[in-house]
């Protein structure tokens, strides 16, 4: 059955893979494509702090390597922390690039339980992407 319980699980298992040995923040991120396929990521630190990468961008790449559909219909974001880890400001640009105003994206902690849920839409609002350029 696919299902949210299944971008869940793979963003915790992505999590379990996280390399944050300078922050120990690990983050696991998972999406579907409109045509169901899952890819994952985590975040990959690096000693020159700025090189480092998200977990949502490790997703990303994951998909555009599948090879498959690029449409994000859905993302999870799972991470242990005070207040939800919503995605940073570059990876919701980011998101946007593949999704849409509705596409979701939701928060878990590191038992997998809803802790925010949003649109992207509302975490970029008035977002400039693909369809932005003159024609
Ligand atoms: N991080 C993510 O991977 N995704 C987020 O949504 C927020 C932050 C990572 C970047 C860095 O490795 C660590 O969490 C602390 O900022």
């Amino acid at each position: 059955m696919s299902g949210p319980d299944d971008l869940v699980s793979a963003a915790l298992r992505a999590r379990e893979r996280a390399y944050a040995p300078y922050s120990r923040f690990q983050v696991g991120a998972a999406l579907r494509t409109e045509d169901g396929a899952v890819f994952a990521g985590c975040n990959v630190e690096n000693a020159a702090f700025p090189e480092g990468t998200c977990a949502e961008a490790g997703a990303i790449a994951a998909m555009v390597m599948g090879g498959g559909g690029r449409r994000i219909a859905e993302v999870v974001v799972a991470a242990e922390a005070k207040e939800p880890c919503t995605p940073c400001g570059g990876c919701r640009q980011k998101l946007r690039e593949f999704g849409t105003a509705a596409t979701t994206v939701r928060m878990v902690d590191a038992a997998g339980e809803t802790v925010l849920l949003r649109r992207l839409g509302e975490l970029l609002p008035d977002s400039f992407g693909p369809g932005s350029f003159m024609d």
